[in-house]
């Protein structure tokens, strides 16, 4: 767990300041692509056989994305909810995704250890697609309705998502 820790923390100085980082959307879709170009090095990793760095890199792009939907689960959600009373909408078929999205990082890792390059390939060509259409409902219509909905509260959200570990 050491080497995660130590991918976190480097993350954590990568992620934008803030100062520039107004809405909602800007922060959490650039969070998006943050997670995009770890699993991009991964898959590519694993496509060349390297599988030490592939795990190194994988690890890195789960632990990305077991933040980023802490921060959408635990607080951009729950505040949506509360403030549109849209419990049952855009925010439930989201968790669901992202659901189904942990149940492939799991036979991702497992292909890993196993260093089955077909298996992760092709697991991750999966993924991608579910990845590519869940960021970007969020990023055309949801982020942006939250942008919308709690407006003036923008930054204390912004706050929320950074305080999540
Ligand atoms: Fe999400
Ligand atoms: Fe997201």
């Amino acid at each position: 767990m050491a080497i995660y820790k130590n991918v976190r923390q480097l993350h954590e100085e990568e992620r934008p300041s803030g100062k520039f980082m107004e809405t909602i959307s800007e922060y959490l879709s650039s969070d998006h692509h943050r997670c995009d170009d770890l699993f991009a090095l991964a898959e590519e990793l694993a496509g060349d056989g390297k599988w030490e760095r592939t795990a190194t890199e994988f690890g890195a792009f789960l632990e990305s994305m077991r933040h980023h939907f802490a921060m959408e689960e635990e607080v951009l959600f729950p505040t949506f909810e509360e403030r549109t009373g849209m419990s049952m909408g855009p925010t439930q078929i989201m968790r669901m995704e992202h659901q189904q999205m942990r149940g492939l990082f799991d036979a991702m890792a497992q292909a890993v250890e196993k260093r089955d390059q077909d298996d992760f390939l092709g697991q991750a060509e999966t993924l991608l697609v579910l990845m590519q259409q869940h960021n970007l409902k969020e990023e055309q219509i949801l982020y942006h309705m939250a942008d919308q909905v709690l407006g003036g509260e923008a930054r204390d959200v912004i706050a929320r998502l950074r305080a999540v570990a």
